[in-house]
């Protein structure tokens, strides 16, 4: 069996050798794709083999009808929105991800981008702090209970809005949970967003949502640019000269944000969240452990399509 690492933003050495442990050991063969440029690259990388491990990288329909022995596709992270689900189950293709695995690395991050926008992005001038300030979290999940943990070293007011989630996991970590996504945002100074990308998600972020948050408000955004309405995000900063933008995903607007906005908006370059090498470790020997069982002993779990 041959199980393809399919990287364009590569995982640490450190990950890459314990995800080939992992797999030869099993008796299968590693090969690698990194940092490759052509789609083309990756159409040829995966003709032959059983199992890929991916992370943002697009595996659509193309992708898959060019690999012809593909069992199992795993995302190495949590978001599997560049997976497209239905081409791989029609091709018999099992489809994963590893939840939680890189949740504590994009939590990490949310505070990072929030001390350097509450400090002016490091300009000179006079910030404020975190403590005290109203944090809410859009969507409780792995990240979104990261955040919380971390927020409570800050002191901060924490609340959070998860459509899915059951309230008493939200108050047994201390958090106050707000009964719909209006109330969150009109609470609180800060909102750290951590939906995924739906097609009930997308744009779901405008400014009718965002003209609900207090004077001097802040949104951060760690989960998808696909979730926030750029448009209308643009014309919301424009009559809000007080609001802030920092996200780890850059949006498909960016130039305009920076010239419009260069004191109040920022962005990696590269989304950074998962990228430390724990969480690469986590993730990348989850990813191939869960392909080893499953080539192995058939195990489903983590299999995220039909
Ligand atoms: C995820 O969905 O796990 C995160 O967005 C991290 O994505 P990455 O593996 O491309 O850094």
């Amino acid at each position: 069996m041959k199980v393809l690492i399919a990287t364009d933003k590569p995982f640490a050495k450190i990950a890459v050798d314990g995800i080939r442990q992992e797999i030869e050991s099993a008796g299968f063969e590693l090969v690698l794709l990194e940092k490759y440029t052509e789609k083309q690259q990756l159409l040829d990388a995966v003709a032959d083999v059983d199992a890929i491990i991916i992370r943002s990288d697009i595996i659509d329909a193309e992708v898959i009808a060019a690999a012809k022995q593909l069992k199992i596709v795993v995302r190495a992270g949590a978001g599997y929105d560049n997976v497209d689900l239905v081409a791989a189950t029609n091709a018999g293709v099992t489809v994963m991800n590893t939840p939680g695995q890189n949740a504590n690395a994009v939590a990490e991050l949310v505070f990072g981008l929030l001390v350097y926008a509450v400090r002016n992005f490091y300009n000179g001038t006079s910030g404020t702090e975190l403590l005290g300030k109203k944090l809410g979290i859009h969507a409780y999940g792995n990240v979104g209970r990261n955040v919380a943990r971390i927020a409570k070293g800050f002191g901060m007011k924490i609340y959070a809005f998860d459509a899915f989630c059951h309230v008493d996991i939200i108050k047994n970590d201390g958090v106050e949970p707000l009964f719909n996504v209006h109330k969150l945002y009109e609470t609180c100074d800060i909102v750290s967003v951590h939906i995924p990308a739906t097609p009930s998600t997308k744009k779901s972020i405008n400014a009718a949502l965002l003209e609900l948050m207090p004077k001097g408000a802040i949104l951060v955004n760690t989960a998808r640019k696909e979730v926030v309405d750029e448009a209308e995000l643009v014309q919301f900063m424009e009559s809000h000269p007080d609001f802030k933008y920092v996200s780890d995903v850059m949006p498909d607007n960016h130039e305009e944000m920076i010239a419009k906005f260069p004191n109040r908006y920022f962005s990696t370059p590269k989304k950074m969240g998962a990228q430390t090498s724990e969480a690469n470790i986590n993730a990348g020997l989850a990813a191939a452990k869960q392909i080893v069982d499953f080539l192995v002993n058939g195990n489903q779990q983590f299999k995220v399509n039909n």
